[in-house]
């Protein structure tokens, strides 16, 4: 397929309508086939679960172009088990998991021309969620679905891409004990919004997180999860039941110790212990490996030793290494890569 005429280089984190997507229903308690279509459109009951719930959960891959010239995807069966434990605790039907990564595989295909050429800095970011579609005014599950994939042509989540960047320790709680931190619904980004808007007014590129419960721990940030290295570089990564189990960060610390040699600690991250790291990261599909640079603790700074110029040295090669197995660079461990053919 021709690609788009698309500046791919200069492209930020943004909605590109591509040609095709995925829909399935749900009725009478079972999937339907699911077709490709050109429409855009979600038509829906005023009362629609989503709409006055918010029951819908979604999830988020990256199509890429290889050095040798293949399209691949990079683990959609870990979004295909995330959605589903992402639907069980929000009392909506598993779309199976095989059928998810067939549809995440038909959909880039049917999109091969908005998949971004091998260099350019671009990717294919793929967007499967599912909603409660029928009309419901009890607070209830819905009983009908539908579950849809698009994808988006786009460039790096933060501007400036491999620059450092600050962040806020942030008042507001994302997520709580017991709550829904760890699924990826909908929901958690509606109350991220005030936080997000606040930080960004006053300066900020991101929030960082802390535990609701006792507000010593580090979290997560409203769309991906830390990682920090140690002065003798080690990597650590925060434990927590309320933060969403992110891929990218389950793969780096996987690449870290058997990629680069390195020692990986995954456990409580407390607050007070920032400053004896020499770098940090935020981690994630659209993230990919942010630098951050700097976090700001009303008013008091905790500069990392890596600056504000560039990513730390440890960064870099988790990121390389990463990139270079998403690309094709380099072997990636079985089962990681699914080639679009
Ligand atoms: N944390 C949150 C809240 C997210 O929204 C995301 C994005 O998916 C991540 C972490 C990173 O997860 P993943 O690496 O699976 O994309
Ligand atoms: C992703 O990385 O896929 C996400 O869903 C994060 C989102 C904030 C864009």
């Amino acid at each position: 397929m021709e690609k788009k005429n698309i500046d791919w280089s200069n492209l930020g984190f943004g909605y590109i309508k591509t040609d095709k997507r995925f829909v399935s229903n749900f009725k009478d308690g079972a999937w339907d086939d699911g077709v490709m279509t050109e429409d855009d459109k979600v038509v829906i009951s005023e009362c629609a679960g989503v709409l006055q719930y918010a029951q819908t959960i979604f999830e988020g891959l990256k199509a890429y172009t290889t050095e040798d010239g293949r399209i691949v995807c990079f683990r959609p069966d870990l979004n295909a088990s995330r959605m589903a434990d992402s639907a069980k605790r929000l009392e909506m039907p598993v779309f199976p998991e095989d059928r998810f990564v067939d549809a995440v595989i038909q959909t880039v295909k049917a999109n091969e021309g908005f998949v971004p050429p091998y260099g350019s800095g671009a990717t294919l970011y793929v967007r499967p969620y599912m909603f409660g579609s029928n009309p419901v005014i009890g607070v209830k599950p819905a009983d009908e679905y539908q579950f849809r994939i698009f994808t988006t042509p786009v460039g790096p989540y933060f501007k400036g891409g491999a620059k450092p960047i600050t962040i806020k320790i942030s008042d507001f709680d994302r997520a709580a004990p017991h709550g829904t931190g760890h699924i990826k619904a909908g929901l958690n980004y509606a109350m991220s919004l005030h936080a997000i808007v606040t930080a960004h007014q006053e300066g900020y590129d991101e929030n960082m997180y802390l535990d609701a419960g006792t507000r010593t721990k580090v979290e997560e940030t409203g769309g991906a999860n830390f990682l920090f290295i140690t002065k003798d570089g080690k990597v650590v990564t925060p434990k927590s039941s309320s933060i969403l189990p992110s891929i990218t960060r389950r793969s780096l610390m996987y690449v870290a110790k058997e990629y680069l040699g390195l020692e990986t600690e995954e456990r409580e991250v407390y607050l007070d212990e920032l400053s004896d790291f020499a770098e940090c990261g935020l981690c994630g599909t659209a993230a990919v490996i942010s630098p951050v640079g700097k976090i700001v603790d009303h008013g008091k700074e905790i500069c990392f030793a890596s600056g504000m110029e560039q990513m730390g040295e440890t960064t870099k090669k988790l990121y390389d290494t990463l990139t270079g197995i998403q690309m094709g660079r380099l072997d990636a461990p079985e089962g990681w890569i699914r080639e679009i053919k």
